[in-house]
C-alpha cells in the first residue's frame, strides 16, 4: 500500500488558551465583515474580546456582527468605512471609543486581489490595491494609533506569501503586501519604546474563502492538500489560533516578525497556474481564470 502524508488536526484555540484571555479588551478589526478577518475576530471573541468590524457594505457588517455575537456573547460593533478615507476610519474610531471606551488591538485585515497580468492590470487598478492593502493598512494604524499606545496594545497587519518570489498576474497584491511587511517593521521598532508590538501574519491557501476563490484555478476542488507539507490546505480557525497567540501575552517578546501561516507551503512555492505557458499564452489559462486576464 503506497504511504499517505500525515494530516495535522485542526484545533481550536479555546482548547489550548484560557477562555476569558482577552476579558476587558477591545479588538479593531478592518475587513472584518468577512473571510479571514472575521474569522480572526470570531477567534479573538471567543476569548473575551469585544469587537469593531470595519468594512465598505454595512448590511454585510451587520449580519456578520449580529453572528459574532450569537456565536460568542461578545459585544460586536459594525462600523462603515473605506480604508482608504481617513475620515471614515477616524469616524469608525470614535464610534468604538464612544461604545467600548478603548481598542488594545488592531488587526489591518482590509484587502483587494485579484488575478492580472502586468501587460494586462489598468493603471488604477494597480493604483486601487495598492490604496486598499498598503495605504488602507497605514490609514488604520494612524487612526488607531493614539488608543494602542495608550491600552499597550499591539497591531497584526495581514500579508501574504506570494511576494517572496515573482507570482505571476499578482505584481499588484505582490507590491502591496511587501508594502505591508515593511509598514509593520517600522511600526515595531517605532513603537515598541511606547509598549506597542505589530507583526504580520501571512496567511497561506486557507480553504472557503474569498481569496481562495479568486485566486485559486476553477476546477480544482479547494479540498487539496497536495504541495501543503502539513498535509491539508488551512482553515480561517488556523488563522484565528495564530491571532491570538500573536496578541497574547504569550508573544510580549515578539514583535516585528512575519507568521507565514500556510502550513509550510511557502517553502514549496507550487505555481498555481503551469509556467511558463500561463505568462506566454494567457489565452490558454483564460478557462482556469474566474477574473478577467
Ligand atoms: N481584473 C482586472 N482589473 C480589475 C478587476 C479584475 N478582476 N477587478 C477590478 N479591476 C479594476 C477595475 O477595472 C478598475 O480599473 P479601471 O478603472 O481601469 O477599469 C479598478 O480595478 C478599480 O476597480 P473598482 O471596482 O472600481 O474598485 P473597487 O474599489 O470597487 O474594488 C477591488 C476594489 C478592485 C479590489 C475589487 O476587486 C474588490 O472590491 N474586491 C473585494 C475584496 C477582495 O478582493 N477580497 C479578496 C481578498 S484576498
Amino acid at each position: 500500500m503506497a504511504p499517505t502524508a500525515y494530516v495535522q488536526p485542526l484545533v481550536q484555540s479555546t482548547s489550548v488558551f484560557k477562555a476569558d484571555l482577552f476579558k476587558g479588551k477591545v479588538l479593531f478589526c478592518t475587513g472584518g465583515g468577512s473571510g479571514i478577518c472575521k474569522g480572526m475576530t470570531e477567534s479573538m471573541m471567543r476569548h473575551g474580546a469585544h469587537a469593531t468590524i470595519v468594512g465598505r457594505n454595512l448590511e454585510r457588517l451587520q449580519q456578520s456582527a449580529k453572528e459574532l455575537f450569537e456565536k460568542t456573547g461578545q459585544q460586536c460593533l459594525p462600523a462603515q468605512a473605506d480604508v482608504r478615507n481617513p475620515a471614515s476610519l477616524k469616524e469608525a474610531v470614535a464610534k468604538t471609543i464612544e461604545k467600548f471606551g478603548r481598542i488594545d488591538f488592531v488587526i489591518c485585515g482590509a484587502a483587494g486581489n485579484f488575478l492580472a497580468p502586468i501587460s494586462g492590470i489598468s493603471e488604477n487598478a494597480f493604483k486601487t490595491v495598492m490604496e486598499i492593502d498598503t495605504i488602507g493598512s497605514y490609514n488604520t494604524v494612524k487612526a488607531t494609533i493614539d488608543h494602542v499606545r495608550a491600552a499597550k496594545g499591539a497591531y497584526i497587519l495581514v500579508s501574504a506569501t506570494l511576494h517572496y518570489s515573482g507570482t505571476p498576474y499578482q505584481v499588484h497584491v505582490s507590491a502591496a503586501k511587501a508594502g505591508v511587511d515593511a509598514l509593520s517593521a517600522v511600526l515595531a521598532v517605532e513603537e515598541g519604546p511606547h509598549g506597542v508590538r505589530s507583526n504580520v501574519i501571512s496567511p497561506g491557501p486557507i480553504a472557503g474563502t474569498e481569496g481562495m476563490d479568486r485566486l485559486s484555478p476553477k476546477g480544482s476542488d479547494g479540498k487539496s492538500g497536495l504541495g501543503i507539507p502539513a498535509g491539508r490546505l488551512g482553515h480561517v480557525e488556523d488563522v484565528g489560533n495564530a491571532t491570538v497567540f500573536l496578541f497574547s501575552n504569550a508573544a510580549s517578546f515578539i514583535t516585528g516578525q512575519v507568521l507565514p501561516v500556510d502550513g509550510g507551503s511557502e517553502h514549496l512555492r507550487t505555481q498555481f497556474l503551469p509556467y511558463p505557458q500561463a505568462v506566454l499564452d494567457p489565452s490558454s489559462v483564460a478557462h482556469l481564470i474566474k477574473g478577467k486576464l
